[in-house]
């Protein structure tokens, strides 16, 4: 296929918008899979995502669609749903042209909808209005378009009204990328340029890079060179995606594919790096490249320690999958050499820090078996020594001497919160008891506000969008940004010189009492552990039969809000999958541990 026939794009939408209902739909006109395969929504395949309902993992698609008698190839680029991968989103985006913009016409934009739109602007895509769902009764397609027209300044006239569900609108839809998305420029004379926008393992093939030719021609047997991470290798094998993997010779500039190359960790080719040829390398490297920074972490023990070389393993794992995940092994000589100070036969005597994002917990325990502890996700703080040393600090095991401290600062994020009007106090208030410092708010129509608010990551990584779901009734969304490190926020009042508990353990902040923060929860699970059944914070004793009432409250408000997301949750239950954890001689569940979080 010509460049000129080639179309690249991707679906913006919120979750439960409809994109892979969408997204199947289109592949299923054209012809690019059987329906009889579509049982499994192509896109989100893996288990665990369709069970959450959020898709985590990008791919792609190549389909062949026929438009006045011409063929032409579309690409679907896929882009992940959840609000912790805009990195990742952002690239994807910047593999294609163009982008549908899919908005639930019973619904209307949300925060994420809107941040992801932004980034398509910035990228310079040309972008498609749909409004699916018009099966709906409820449906408004022509409000919602007024509301894109007001909020994204976006032309709605031609927008296209659709049901993915019905197969209603999905021609148009195909058509209108042909016509309306630019073709990728010919440039396949150029010095190869890549753009990787994902990558997973394979245990047997080693990494496999998905990636859009920006430049040049990749041909299987050459010799690449990642620019970034400045490894090079051979390209043992490309090909495109129909969406399974199928083999080609050559790829030109404007197309999308991947390769494989025995490569051993994704670290090596990140998303967002190029690949170039090594004896013929590209001045210079695509742009929007993002070094990982992890920003949060997390605990994460075996329940059985005997378990400890399984999770290290499986650890690793997960790490080689996966650039996102960072896992700091250096406590476990730490813990173990200090194992005798704790006063009481721990249970978890053994642990790692890792980046935060709940989907790791899930996965280790279903694909690797392991049944597992997460503790509160903590962030990181930087502490400035008297001698002028700076220490990046994530447990309070890390922490300098008292003496030795000057200040301790912590990062602060900016969050845009999208709500109905009527939810706008509940939100501020929620905002407020974070330490959130107010910014702005703003009417985007009549009805919806935009409310802008900076606060402390660490107020944010707990259960924040839980409660600004809860608190909306599932009608507000929210985005963030990081703002950096503002200096002398947090100060510890008491000696901190503790290692994972400290009977005196307190965190303070500027201007406020106590607040229950990462560390306090850390020492409510060594409480349970010490086998009396009591939980304790602080000196406030949360009796074990307190447990259970947690626990219901859990299922009551944890996942509030979206009234599709508790369903799922609790169809999960039905399925008996309840996951408690036996630690000592109690029986906790892991939602315990998080409702601590909620205790007001
Ligand atoms: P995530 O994977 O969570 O990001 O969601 P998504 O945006 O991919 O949404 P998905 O396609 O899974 O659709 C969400 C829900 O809306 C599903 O229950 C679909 O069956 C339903 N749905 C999707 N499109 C339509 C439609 O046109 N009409 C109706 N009535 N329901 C739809």
């Amino acid at each position: 296929v010509p460049s000129s026939n080639i179309r690249n794009f991707c679906i913006i939408a919120h979750i439960d918008h409809g994109k892979s209902t969408l997204a199947d739909k289109l592949l299923q006109m054209t012809g690019t899979v059987e329906s009889r395969e579509m049982k499994a929504q192509f896109l989100d395949n893996m288990d665990l995502e369709r069970e959450r309902g959020i898709t985590i993992k990008l791919q792609a698609a190549r389909m062949r669609f026929m438009y006045n008698n011409e063929a032409y190839c579309l690409n679907l680029i896929d882009t992940p749903g959840h609000v912790d991968f805009s990195y990742e989103v952002s690239r994807s985006l910047a593999a294609c042209e163009g982008a549908l913009l899919v908005v639930d016409a019973s619904q209307g934009v949300e925060a994420q909808t809107l941040a992801n739109v932004y980034l398509a602007l910035e990228n310079d895509l040309e972008i498609i209005p749909v409004l699916n769902k018009i099966d709906l009764p409820g449906a408004e397609p022509e409000r919602v378009s007024r509301e894109i027209e007001e909020v994204v300044g976006l032309d709605c006239s031609n927008a296209i009204y659709c049901s993915a569900k019905e197969g209603i609108g999905i021609n148009e839809i195909l058509s209108a990328i042909v016509q309306k998305i630019p073709p990728p420029q010919d440039t396949a004379e150029r010095p190869l340029r890549a753009l990787i926008f994902d990558s997973y393992y394979d245990a047997y093939r080693g990494v496999i890079v998905y990636f859009r030719v920006i430049d040049g021609t990749i041909r299987k047997g050459d010799r690449i060179m990642f620019m970034a991470s400045k490894k090079d290798y051979y390209a043992d094998e490309v090909g495109v995606l129909s969406p399974n993997q199928l083999q080609v010779d050559q790829l030109y500039a404007g197309e999308v594919g991947y390769l494989s190359a025995s490569i051993r960790s994704v670290a090596d080719a990140r998303v967002g790096d190029t690949i170039t040829h090594y004896s013929r390398k590209a001045e210079e490297s695509l742009s929007g490249y993002k070094e990982a920074t992890p920003m949060v972490f997390c605990g994460l023990f075996p329940v059985d320690a005997d378990q400890f070389n399984e999770l290290r393993d499986a650890l690793e794992k997960l790490q080689l999958n996966d650039a996102a995940l960072k896992v700091h092994i250096p406590f476990q000589e730490e813990f173990l050499s200090q194992k005798p100070q704790v006063p009481w036969d721990l249970a978890l005597d053994v642990g790692f820090l890792v980046f935060f994002i709940w989907k790791f917990q899930e996965r280790l325990e279903r694909e690797y078996n392991l049944s597992l502890i997460t503790t509160a996700p903590s962030v990181v703080y930087r502490v400035n020594c008297v001698n002028g040393d700076t220490v990046e600090c994530s447990n309070p095991s890390l922490l300098p001497e008292p003496g030795s401290r000057r200040s301790i600062e912590e990062p602060f994020v900016k969050i845009e919160m999208l709500t109905p009007k009527d939810y706008i106090g509940a939100l501020m208030e929620l905002a407020q008891d974070r330490r959130g410092e107010f910014k702005e708010i703003k009417f985007i129509t009549e009805i919806r506000a935009s409310i802008i608010y900076e606060l402390p990551l660490a107020e944010m990584v707990g259960d924040f969008f839980d409660q600004l779901k809860s608190r909306s009734k599932g009608y507000a969304s929210m985005e963030y940004s990081f703002i950096g490190l503002p200096s002398l926020i947090v100060i510890w009042a008491r000696n901190l010189n503790c290692f994972l508990i400290d009977t005196n353990l307190e965190y303070c902040t500027k201007g406020s009492e106590l607040t229950l923060g990462a560390f306090v929860f850390s020492k409510l699970c060594i409480h349970i552990v010490s086998g009396d059944g009591r939980a304790c914070i602080g000196s406030k004793v949360i009796a074990s039969e307190a447990i259970s009432a947690i626990r219901k409250d859990v299922l009551a408000k944890c996942y509030g809000g979206d009234i599709t997301r508790k369903k799922k949750l609790l169809r999960k239950q039905a399925e008996g999958k309840k996951r408690m954890k036996a630690i000592g001689r109690v029986d906790v569940p892991q939602e315990a541990f998080m409702a601590v979080l909620k205790l007001e």
